[in-house]
């Protein structure tokens, strides 16, 4: 099957009642253990590129390696999603390249640190839908600002969303799913002890538009033990929490249905060629060491994807195209 509307995948979710996770890409271990975790536990998955991942890897080779997974994969719904687009311009670009799905992050300014008033964001929101709506692709909006910096990406400030705010923005903008702020933050320093988030925003905005596909970024759990594993052999990462699975799958019951994850990824990466190069002195050979990072990010991917209750749900709908998407939206 070609790549599928991140729409539809969330859509499902909906009706299904359980999460997808979302999770960041920039090189081809990463895509092959994600794949592997999501044709073993049949998921359906959301494939992420950020801006950074785009400057990184380069635009062709995410592409094309997106589209070697949906070849070797033709049973599992795959979306293309841009993470975090920070203006029109880096949508259409992603949307040129083929991308099933976008984010514009209207929270921030182009810069991507400094925060846009309620209005600014609608404007900005409404004129990708608008453009990305014709192609039959995907909008993800963001209402609020987390905390932590990616790549110096973020305003480092914490705006938790309003939810008669979030109701107005989404009828304003007519988006497909919008991420919240509800207390979570993006990488590995979110928290000190065991957070609490503000879960209650997930409820109110959905008893007002019951169904809208709702998106939580930040949401790695930084487990203990992949922090352990860094540490052990040499790494010297600072004490620190992430978002416990049972807090993800609560959001989940009251309509969280993309979980972004990019953190614990990285972090099982690390911790796997530090173990290996730690352990095997003499080893130069790359396949060795990514082929163990690979075999990390499968094991981590596979319990989100059990845990968010993806598994089990890839063949349960026919995908649509983006074509049958353009129907849908222009009509
Ligand atoms: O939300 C941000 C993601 O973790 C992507 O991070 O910009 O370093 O690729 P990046
Ligand atoms: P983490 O840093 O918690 O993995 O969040 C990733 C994310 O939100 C990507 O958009
Ligand atoms: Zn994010």
């Amino acid at each position: 099957m070609p790549l599928v509307p991140m729409k539809q995948i969330l859509d499902e979710a909906v009706k299904g009642d359980y999460g997808v996770g979302a999770y960041n890409v920039n090189n081809m271990e990463q895509i092959q253990g994600i794949m592997r975790a999501a044709k073993e536990t049949n998921s359906p998955v959301i494939l992420q590129a950020s801006r950074g991942a785009i400057k990184y890897t380069n635009m062709y080779y995410i592409k094309y390696m997106v589209l070697a997974a949906v070849e070797d994969n033709p049973d599992i719904p795959i979306a293309l999603h841009l993470d975090h687009g920070n203006c029109l311009e880096t949508c259409k670009q992603a949307i040129g390249l083929g991308f099933t799905s976008v984010m514009i992050d209207g929270s921030l300014k182009e810069d991507a640190k400094t925060p846009t008033t309620f209005e600014e964001n609608v404007e900005k929101t409404k004129e990708v839908v608008e453009y990305a709506h014709k192609f039959g692709v995907t909008v993800e909006g963001e209402l609020g600002t987390l905390g932590g910096i990616e790549d110096g990406v973020g305003s480092g400030t914490v705006k938790l969303t309003d939810p008669d705010e979030a109701v107005r923005f989404i009828e304003l903008t007519g988006l497909d799913a919008l991420a919240l702020a509800i207390g979570t933050s993006h990488g590995a320093y979110k928290f000190k002890a065991k957070p609490t988030l503000v879960l209650d925003i997930i409820n109110d905005i959905e008893e007002k538009i019951p169904g809208i596909p709702l998106v939580m970024h930040g949401s790695s759990s930084v487990p203990q033990n992949l922090i352990g594993a860094i540490n052990k052999y040499g790494g010297k990462l600072e004490k620190t929490m992430g978002v416990p699975m049972e807090s993800i799958k609560e959001a989940i019951k009251r309509g969280i249905r993309k979980i972004n994850v990019d953190t614990d990824g990285r972090l099982a990466m690390t911790g796997a060629v530090r173990k290996y190069l730690g352990e095997n002195l003499d080893a130069f050979d790359p396949r060795t060491y990514f082929g163990a990072a690979r075999e990390a990010v499968y094991q981590t991917v596979k319990g989100k994807m059990e845990n968010f209750g993806t598994a089990g749900h890839a063949g349960d709908y026919k995908p649509k195209t983006l074509e049958d998407m353009k129907k849908i939206y222009n009509k």
